[in-house]
Parts: structure tokens; C-alpha cells; sequence
């Protein structure tokens, strides 16, 4: 589970201060242990207790400018700096299940209920209310291909909930958590790593009841882009896909490229020897993902094939 810092410190420290310290301390975000060493840090921040709410009430005198400008999150984050490549610094709200906003919205946009590892690390501290809850899980990430419905070692540590002044690391691509609601409105705030490709490093959901990865959660910008390259882009688009398909660094965006392919091969056959060369891949993601692929063009044939009336 995520590592527990410990820190005692009672003084606080301002929002101004993290941010020098991170950006001239020598912050490397790559190195648990200096990562770690920043905990003293986050904790002062969290000791502060005007903040965040004087931080909100400028927002609002500002029509909420700075949020537009630097928060691409849901109204569940206050983006609290977002101008460096090494991280930056965000409160999270964590409502209860008899919020109002769980009560209209759902658990969904909370990403309560959502078995999930990260991919990056985050120092995190609770600052307000009882804190969320979670399952803790840890994974072995080097042995995890990725695919969907793969089976993977998840180890239950313990169920554990983020308190006011806990600090904890969470490990980029190790601890697994299934995050529960808060039992009161709650708060915490993260200095999270940021890089550039980070976007490229797969984030998993998975069922921990099952013990299987339900898939890759991580958005990525050109996968729809292949697409229509595929359908819209010509010779050109088509030399790109060829490329992509065997040779990104990346298996899914690799994966991605064939799904391309494959549909705007014309018939179901065309279709499938396209899914079915992939699942010969020497790579086990888009090995499976294709046969997975395959076998679900094969289920659909038959509605695929029939005439139109
Ligand atoms: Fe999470």
C-alpha cells in the first residue's frame, strides 16, 4: 500500500513556499526517496489552514480564471499549481454517499468503487474532514502485460482511510487502490509527478474480486486520431497506420493502429486476418487484444453479414 510517512511537524508553511521549495530543492519525482523527503513539506501546507478557502474566494472574485486556465479536471479538483514538468499541486474533494452531489451524480464521476493503480506517484496528505476510504492492493507492475481481462497477482494489504495530516506515497504503477467514500465531506491535497509521456505510461483498472486487469484507464489523445486517419486520410494516413501498427514504442497505441486497419479492411475475412496476424504479435498486450478482437468480429459476423432489408 502506499507508503506512510510519518511527520510531526506542527508549523505550517504557504502554498508560495511548496512551490520554491519543489522548484529549486532539487524535486525528483523518478526517486521514492526524494520524493519521500518532501512529506515535512506537504504536511506544513496542510497545517495551513486559510489557504485553500482564501485560494477559492480569489477564484471566485475572478470568475474562476486561474482554474480555467490550468485545471483540466472535474469540479472534484482545485488545480492549485500546474506550471512546471516535474509535478504540480491539486486539492481533491471527497464527498460522502449522503452528499448531495453523490446523491444527484452518482459514485461514478468520483471514481468511487474504481479498482485503480496510477501512472505516476503522488505525495498526498488528508487536510480536511475524516478522509475517503480504500482497499489497498499492491501489484508486481513488471509482470502485468495489460490486456483486458488479464489475470495478475493483486495482494490485499489492508483497508485504510487517508486522514487529516496522514501523509502517504503512492507508488506509481505498485499500489493498487479501490477508493471508498468519505464518511463526511472530506479534502486531501497532492504534490503529483507530471512528464512529459507520462500519458504513455498505462494506468489499470481492475477487478480485485476477480484479481483481473479490467482495462487500460489512462487517456490518450491519438488513439481516436488513428481512426480517422484510417478512414479520412489517404495514402498518407495509411503509410502512418503502417508505421504506427509496427512500430510505435507504444503496444497499445501499436494495437490501436491495427483496430485502425482493421476497419477499413472491408469484409469481416479481410477484417479478421488483420486481427488474427496480430495475435501472432511478440507482444503479449497486442497479442491478446487482437485475439480478443478477433473473436468478438467472429461472435458478430452473422449480424455484420446479413442483408440489408
Ligand atoms: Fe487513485
Amino acid at each position: 500500500m502506499p507508503r506512510i510517512i510519518p511527520v510531526d511537524a506542527e508549523d505550517s508553511t504557504t502554498l508560495g513556499d511548496v512551490v520554491e521549495a519543489l522548484e529549486t530543492g532539487g524535486f525528483d519525482p523518478r526517486d521514492e526517496e526524494n520524493f519521500a523527503s518532501f512529506a515535512p513539506l506537504l504536511k506544513k501546507l496542510a497545517n495551513n489552514r486559510t489557504f485553500l478557502s482564501d485560494l477559492v474566494v480569489e477564484e471566485l472574485e475572478d470568475r474562476c480564471n486561474g482554474q480555467k486556465m490550468s485545471n483540466q479536471y472535474s469540479s472534484q479538483v482545485i488545480m492549485l499549481y500546474n506550471k512546471s514538468n516535474r509535478f504540480m499541486i491539486r486539492a481533491n474533494f471527497w464527498p460522502a454517499l449522503t452528499d448531495s452531489i453523490v446523491q444527484h451524480s452518482g459514485t461514478a464521476p468520483f471514481f468511487y468503487d474504481v479498482a485503480h493503480d496510477h501512472n505516476f506517484s503522488f505525495l498526498t496528505v488528508g487536510y480536511l474532514g475524516p478522509g475517503y476510504w480504500s482497499d489497498y492492493y499492491e501489484i508486481d507492475y513488471d509482470k502485468v502485460a495489460g490486456y483486458d481481462g488479464e489475470k495478475v497477482d493483486l495482494r490485499f494489504i489492508e483497508k485504510a482511510r487517508l486522514e487529516q495530516g496522514k501523509v502517504m506515497l503512492y507508488r506509481a504503477h505498485k499500489d493498487v487502490h479501490r477508493q471508498l467514500p468519505a464518511d463526511a465531506m472530506s479534502i486531501s491535497i497532492n504534490i503529483a509527478e507530471t512528464a512529459p509521456g507520462l500519458e504513455y505510461r498505462d494506468q489499470y483498472r481492475f477487478d480485485v474480486d476477480t484479481g483481473h486487469v479490467s482495462s487500460i484507464i489512462s487517456a490518450l489523445g491519438v488513439e481516436p486520431l488513428l481512426s480517422i486517419a484510417a478512414h479520412f486520410g489517404g495514402e498518407k494516413g495509411k503509410e502512418m497506420l503502417d508505421h504506427y501498427a509496427a512500430h510505435h514504442p507504444s503496444a497499445r497505441i501499436q494495437m490501436s493502429a491495427i483496430k485502425a486497419q482493421a476497419s477499413v479492411a472491408g469484409s469481416v475475412d479481410q477484417r479478421l486476418a488483420i486481427l488474427e496476424r496480430a495475435a501472432r504479435h511478440s507482444h503479449p498486450y497486442v497479442a491478446a487484444m487482437a485475439g480478443l478482437r478477433a473473436k468478438a468480429l467472429e461472435t458478430s459476423r452473422g449480424w455484420l453479414e446479413q442483408e440489408a432489408p
